[in-house]
């Protein structure tokens, strides 16, 4: 049993295979965090929290005399709102009478086999059976508000993922103004906040801090996770490496408008809270009602990369779904930038049947192909074909490009409607848009309201249509604007703050509808790249466009970064063309190639631009990439930035599970002269066992190449990257 319950000292505690977590009620109906780290064992460690007398924080009325208890100073395990604790708070509630408090007490919890599911919302779910649920209800004796904490406990992934239920228990209405999915306090220790950051072309850029006294917050207002903060974070001991130091991991599973707050209060102890929504969210339970908050993965490891593995592991195997999820994906090429809007059925037809040639698998028709879509202003909305474009039609490109030995693919965007559309125009009050207000406009499109239900079902029915009428086997949902102007029709006035939450649950509901529908289909997720990468999503597509930005060396960043807490196998990644169309930097090939196949490997660019020396490069890499896919897509991931970066190039290596096979990659991001040795030390191997490379034809041991290190030979000109293979030979 991973869940224990001990009546005595009343503590429940958790234990995974490597981590420990530890609650209890105490005298006053409070349930209090008292640990969660390294495994100790199932002690009762409450003495860890004694409480001295504090100013200034005062104490619950019914602790009389009892002056050192404070719900200011005590660690909770999902705080309370506005009766005596002024830290961040979990929720915020507006009560019938006005109050704005409600003080959570413990009343009853459960432990059962399984996991818990949340109906309608993504999350971790349990293919070999080995998980457990813990359910604790909470309860404010005023009003009836009750908050069920639900913890799913996966043992061997040292994962405990976490959310809260919110059920109006009373008579009158509650307004919930915060509903936070998880609290988590850490009394003691000196923590850094490592963070996800960026912009458009520039996703996930990790940036750490120390955790500073009062409040950080990351988040989102946008109505999607966002390029700007990804819904992801890490808090790390100050001293804590790659290999060393207490790492805790919060991933959201939740693609919309989202808060993180962590807060170091007066005694040094910091509470991090992750709510969905902004400062706008407003949700109305009416008694009996139920509000379900998006789930949190919560993951403990020494050292970041051990966390960064849990988190790989945890996301490929128990929040991705469906036929593509551990299996081969195919090697892509897609038109955009080959193309752009300039599809056109013969020039499409050469692209594939040169991609076919060269041994890819997937053709994937992006942006263009649809009626009324010239550029960037007119078209989304209306999915059928563009019969100027494809006199022949859809059907017959389709057949053509499949008659190459090509599956077909096709990029679709259907949560956004153009004005120049006839779906608009049929329906305009289904474009979010406040009354009497000229909404945003973002790519000159506008937003569907996607909460309400008949404008799900129109999306649910166009894509089915698509489906079904087509030989489609991939599709590229895109969402290329943030959400402005929410406002829904059919939402009463005092519910309008409903509207976000609502568009992602809606967004969901069609996702879940379309996936169960249509198996066989590889969906990847896209928001003009990666402005929703997020394990939401992961949830419904098993991978997602990185970035808009495609040049390698900018990839390193947006790729590594992508990396603490997604897996190689989740992020789109394509060979295109050079120089750059973002940059404009010039990059061999080669390195291209490697830096995409540590991705969902694909090719974006225009072959009939190439020579034959390219393209048959292209050949081998794709024949280098099947061999080492496995390994590529589920093998032991390890940054070696540390002893790269001040050569100024990156690494990163993978190990197989059972550590006899490794590859390791390194790319010269800028090249000098007379440069140091680029040396490194590879980790993760048998130290014992000896290992022959490939490039080389040289035997080491494991001990030496992760003790004493690997020097690499002299690398020159732009950007060069080498790929070494290793093999254990006894
Ligand atoms: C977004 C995507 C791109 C491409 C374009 C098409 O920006 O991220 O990959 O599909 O839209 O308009």
């Amino acid at each position: 049993m991973s869940i224990a319950y001990n009546e005595a000292a009343k503590t429940i505690t958790i234990q995974t295979v490597e981590t420990e977590y530890q609650m209890a009620i105490d005298r006053y109906g409070c349930l209090r965090h008292v640990y969660y780290g390294r495994t100790v064992g199932g002690e009762d460690l409450r003495e860890l929290h004694r409480s001295y007398d504090r100013g200034f924080s005062g104490s619950p009325y019914r602790a009389g005399s009892d002056r050192a208890y404070s719900l200011d100073t005590v660690c909770q395990e999902f705080s309370s709102c506005g009766v005596g604790d002024f830290r961040v708070p979990s929720l915020g509630v507006q009560n019938a009478d006005g109050s704005r408090c409600a003080e959570l007490r413990y009343v009853s919890h459960e432990i059962r086999a399984g996991k818990y599911s949340l109906p309608g919302l993504p999350a971790a779910w349990d293919p070999d059976g080995s998980a457990e649920t813990l359910e604790i209800i909470l309860r404010d004796p005023v009003t009836g508000l009750t908050v069920r904490l639900l913890y799913g406990v996966f043992p061997e992934r040292n994962v405990i993922t976490r959310t809260a239920i919110y059920e109006n228990g009373g008579a009158e209405p509650i307004v919930l103004e915060k509903a936070g999915s998880v609290c988590l306090e850490l009394p003691f220790g000196s923590w850094d906040l490592l963070h996800f950051h960026g912009r458009h072309c520039l996703e996930r850029k990790p940036e750490r801090l120390p955790v500073m006294n009062g409040v950080q917050t990351v988040g989102s207002r946008r109505g999607m996770s966002s390029h700007e903060h990804n819904p992801f974070l890490i808090l790390c001991d100050r001293q804590a490496t790659e290999d060393h130091g207490e790492c805790i991991g919060l991933m959201y599973l939740w693609s919309g408008s989202f808060r993180a707050e962590v807060e170091r209060e007066q005694f040094g102890s910091v509470r991090a809270v992750l709510s969905p929504g902004d400062e706008s969210f407003r949700w109305t339970l009416a008694p009996g009602e139920r509000f379900a908050a998006p789930e949190v993965l919560l993951s403990r490891a020494e050292g970041l990369t051990r966390l960064s593995q849990q988190f790989h592991r945890m996301v490929r195997e128990n929040v991705c779904r469906g036929e593509y999820r551990l299996a081969h994906r195919p090697v892509l090429i897609n038109s955009w930038e080959a193309a752009y809007f300039d599809i056109r059925a013969d020039r499409i037809l050469d692209l594939a049947r040169r991609a076919a040639d060269l041994g890819m698998e997937l053709f994937v028709l992006d942006d263009g192909w649809f009626h009324g879509r010239t550029d960037d202003n007119a078209g989304l909305g209306d999915w059928f074909e563009n019969r100027e474009k494809l006199p022949e039609g859809l059907d017959s490109l389709i057949r053509g490009i499949r008659e190459t030995g090509l599956l077909f693919g096709l990029w679709v965007e259907p949560e956004m409607v153009s004005e120049n559309s006839d779906l608009y125009r049929a329906h305009p009050d289904w474009a979010l848009a406040v009354p009497d207000r000229a909404p945003m406009l973002g790519r000159n499109q506008l937003v569907l309201d996607l909460s309400r239900r008949e404008v799900q079902d129109y999306i649910i029915e166009a894509m089915s249509g698509l489906l079904e009428r087509y030989d489609i086997s991939y599709v590229k949902w895109d969402f290329n604007r943030s959400v402005s102007d929410l406002y829904s029709h059919t939402l009463p006035a005092e519910r309008q703050g409903e509207a976000g939450h609502r568009y992602v649950l809606g967004l969901y509901r069609v996702l879940e509808t379309l996936t169960a529908r249509f198996p066989g289909v590889l969906f990847e997720g896209c928001s003009g790249g990666g402005g929703r990468f997020d394990a939401g999503m992961l949830y419904y597509t098993p991978q997602i466009w990185c970035s808009d930005d495609t040049d390698p060396i900018e990839r390193l960043t947006i790729q590594g970064g992508t990396s603490y807490g997604y897996p190689i196998s989740t992020m789109g990644a394509h060979v295109s063309a050079s120089p750059n169309h973002q940059t404009g930097r010039t990059t061999p090939l080669q390195t291209r190639g490697y830096v995409a196949m540590s991705g969902a490997f694909g090719y974006e660019l225009d072959l009939a631009k190439l020579s034959e020396g390219e393209l048959e490069e292209i050949r081998h890499q794709i024949q280098h990439f099947r061999q080492d896919e496995a390994l590529l897509q589920q093998g032991l991931y390890y940054r070696l930035d540390e002893f790269t970066e001040a050569q100024d190039a990156s690494a990163w290596l993978f190990v197989s599970e059972d550590r006899s096979r490794a590859l390791l990659n390194v790319v010269v991001r800028s090249p000098h002269a007379n440069a140091p040795l680029i040396h490194l030390k590879l980790k993760g191997l048998d130290p014992d066992a000896r290992y022959a490379m490939e490039e080389d034809d040289a035997v080491r041991s494991g001990a030496a190449l992760m003790y004493g290190g690997y020097t690499l030979p002299q690398l020159i000109g732009d950007y060069p990257a080498v790929q070494l293979h290793l093999k254990k030979i006894d």
